[in-house]
């Protein structure tokens, strides 16, 4: 394969988060090149997409510095609209940041009624985030806090079953976008999701623009009411879902699930660096699946997935390790159940460590909003 095939090749990995698209085929990603170990190539994205830059970028790096001959890469950015950088290059260094619009985010708004924002967010799928979100609000709500929880993964929402409410269909008042939405109360929380409001089984299709004012809307035309605390269950990855979130919402801060495995620990530091790259407080390092604790032996330790992962993450990135949760039977039959480990199990190691969880997080979260 000639060298300028191999870059056009690596870069057919990359797609439109919304469509799934490639970006080549896209006319997005134009003018593939390699001269003297440097790759370069054209990024023109079209409005909707410019919040996918920062992730595109970190792609086409990763894929093309793995290109054998090349030892660089350079990202020729289109002149964008007013406010955009004209003809910028994202950097030619082989790794670091994203080129995320750091000089250009709009102001962020804040929830009326709701003190403080905490989002809970990972790099990979599976991890535990959503069973984290929905154990961290229902045991700070058992801490006597007004909690709220909105369940921003669109495409895989798992809230409401998680808290036994998948039947359940919010009340939607108003039009467009003075429409309101009531969220559904269960085990204490305040929770919206897209899984109330799609068919069971109907799989979710809409293209970027969409998710993110879907998730506006679950921001701010939502009637929250006083909330001490709203946890927001991302999606894995670093993608439109995160950014939204992130330019859109002053947050206390984000907590990053991970398992102890080394591949889940690749993307979780990943997932990392973007917020801190925006700003975003990141509040610790949850480690997930820690040990296997078998029911019928409760004092025996299994380290299923390896051991010291979040710990590791933790202490690269200067943040703390807020908890270590096992791998428990009843974690998963609660959330499988619609009742939450920490109610259905109180006694269990999980619900304790998630108990503690919360207790530290809200020493460690500051109010943003008075
Ligand atoms: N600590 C745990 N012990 C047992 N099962 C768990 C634990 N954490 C997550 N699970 C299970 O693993 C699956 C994936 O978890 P989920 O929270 O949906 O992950 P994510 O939101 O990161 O995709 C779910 O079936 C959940 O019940
Ligand atoms: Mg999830």
């Amino acid at each position: 394969m000639t060298s300028a095939a191999a870059i056009t090749t690596a870069l057919e990995s990359l797609r439109d988060a919304g469509s799934g698209r490639s970006l080549l085929k896209l006319g997005w990603i134009q003018n593939p090149r390699l001269a003297n170990g440097r790759a370069v190539f054209r990024l023109t994205l079209p409005g909707f997409a410019h919040s996918q830059q920062g992730r595109i970028a970190d792609e086409a790096r990763a894929a093309l510095l793995a290109v054998d001959g090349v030892d660089e890469v350079q990202i020729e950015l289109a002149p964008q609209a007013p406010g955009g950088h004209q003809g910028a290059a994202i950097g030619a260094a082989g790794h670091g940041a994203p080129a995320a619009a750091a000089g250009q985010l709009p102001e962020r708004q804040p929830i009326p009624g709701v003190s403080q924002v905490i989002a809970v967010s990972s790099g990979k799928g599976g991890v535990g985030k959503s069973t984290v979100a929905v154990n961290l609000a229902c045991a700070l709500a058992q801490s006597g806090l007004k909690v709220g929880l909105l369940d921003a993964d669109i495409y895989g929402p798992n809230a409401p079953t998680m808290l036994g409410v998948a039947d359940r269909t919010p009340e939607v008042r108003g039009e467009g976008a003075s429409q309101v939405l009531t969220p559904i109360e269960s085990c204490g929380i305040a929770m919206v999701s897209m899984g109330l409001l799609i068919a069971e089984n109907q799989p979710v299709i809409w293209r970027g623009p969409m998710l993110n004012g879907i998730i506006r809307q679950f921001l701010y035309q939502v009637e929250w009411g006083e909330r001490d605390v709203l946890v927001v269950d991302l999606p894995p990855g670093t993608g439109d879902a995160q950014l939204t979130v992130a330019q859109a919402v002053p947050m206390a801060g984000v907590v990053i699930v991970t398992t102890p495995q080394q591949v889940a620990l690749a993307d979780a530091r990943r997932g990392l660096a973007m917020f801190l790259q925006m700003g975003i407080p990141v509040l610790g390092v949850v480690e997930n699946m820690s040990a296997f604790i078998p029911p019928d032996a409760p004092d025996k330790r299994y380290a299923l997935f390896g051991s010291g992962g979040g710990r590791q993450l933790a202490g690269e990135a200067g943040v703390p390790l807020l908890a270590e949760l096992p791998l428990e039977m009843p974690v998963r039959e609660g959330g499988d159940a619609g009742r939450p480990v920490v109610l259905s199990a109180p006694e269990s190691a999980t619900a304790r460590a998630f108990a503690s969880l919360a207790t530290t997080l809200v020493q460690a979260a500051q109010p943003v909003a008075a």
